[in-house]
């Protein structure tokens, strides 16, 4: 058993979290991670209203009684009823991402809410402001990661212990982490867990299309590009016709009107949930390159703890031969 502070701070048994994934991560998914010992959670801004949200919540409390947690990402809708329903039900934890969390962290304190809070960073600064907020712990995403990954351009390698070095809060390792070989990397590094979004999006659990997860075994660590840095919110996709046609307009500075039909959540669903890879747009990391199967959730944290304890072997070993 792998043990941190954060699998202390938040009641698991292993200290990996699914990351917020927009139109895909309901109650099957969390729930299932959850149940496998890591903490799911549920993304609050692309429910369609607030009821959805409590109705998800109630039934991943059915489907188990371990911690899991709601992520919500600033900026994209209003977000007080959905952050009321989280309170009320008094979930374990609530994750945030895209911008200050000072007034979410102040909505959050207005309502009386007593769990763990856990911020999204992209730069040592952000991490230091996250802290000072009284977040509980922070994810350091690097620019390997799918989806959003802040503005900084730092890879996880350097990212994760600038973070390490800058806070005294856990850290958990983001952006490019498939496997227990990047679980083990990330303790190296002085991170106390992983979070991962790309990996999950790959399970028998998440309700992605099939031909998203196929192009992501497909696909490898070559294949996404950036799209929407010229709006300031850059976020890495798979590479093909819509981003191809996004990066275009971007470089003939295209305003945000002009690039909304082609980002907006609707050409996301057309091609993550219902399959029109050509006509939509899927999110995606680097870590497409380490992604060769479709497994249960159960079975890739089972597999990943025994990768992670292989790869501290080998370090171990390295430690016998030099003396
Ligand atoms: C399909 C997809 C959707 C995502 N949506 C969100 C989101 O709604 N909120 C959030 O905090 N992060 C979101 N992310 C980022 C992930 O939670 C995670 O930080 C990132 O994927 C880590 O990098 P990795 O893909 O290399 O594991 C998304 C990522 C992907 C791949």
């Amino acid at each position: 058993m792998l043990q941190t502070r954060v699998t202390q701070l938040l009641g698991i048994e292993r200290p990996i979290i699914q990351g917020g994934l927009a139109h895909l991560a309901f109650a099957q998914l969390c729930a299932a991670v959850s149940r496998a010992g890591g903490l799911g959670q549920l993304t609050a801004t692309t429910m369609p209203d607030a009821a959805t949200l409590r109705s998800q919540i109630e039934t991943v409390r059915a489907q188990t009684d371990r911690p899991f947690g709601v992520n919500f990402a600033l900026g994209r809708r209003a977000l007080e009823e959905l952050a009321e329903v989280a309170v009320a039900a008094q979930v374990p934890l609530i994750s945030v991402t895209g911008g200050n969390p000072a007034p979410f962290f102040a909505l959050l304190d207005r309502l009386g809410y007593h769990g763990r809070r856990l911020v999204l960073v992209s730069s040592v600064r952000q991490a230091q402001n996250a802290e000072r907020l009284g977040a509980d712990l922070v994810v350091a995403v690097g620019q390997e990661g799918g989806g959003h990954i802040g503005k900084n351009g730092v890879g996880t390698l350097v990212l994760v212990p600038r973070v390490v070095e800058a806070v005294s809060i856990p850290v958990l390792a983001s952006g490019g982490i498939a496997d227990g070989r990047g679980l083990a990397a990330a303790l190296v590094l002085g991170a106390e867990g992983v979070e991962m979004g790309t990996r999950f999006v790959a399970t028998q659990e998440c309700p992605a299309h099939p031909a998203y997860k196929h192009a992501l075994l497909q696909h490898d660590e070559e294949s996404t590009t950036l799209v929407e840095a010229t709006l300031g919110t850059p976020g890495r996709v798979l590479d093909g016709s819509i981003p191809r046609t996004i990066r275009e307009l971007e470089a003939n500075g295209a305003d945000a009107a002009a690039l909304y039909p082609f980002v907006r959540g609707e050409t996301n669903i057309a091609a993550a949930i219902e399959g029109n890879l050509e006509g939509g747009f899927v999110w995606a990391g680097q870590a497409m390159g380490l992604i060769h199967d479709l497994p249960t959730v159960a079975a890739l944290l089972d597999r990943m703890e025994d990768e992670a304890h292989l790869a501290m072997q080998r370090l171990a070993q390295c430690l016998g031969k030099g003396g």
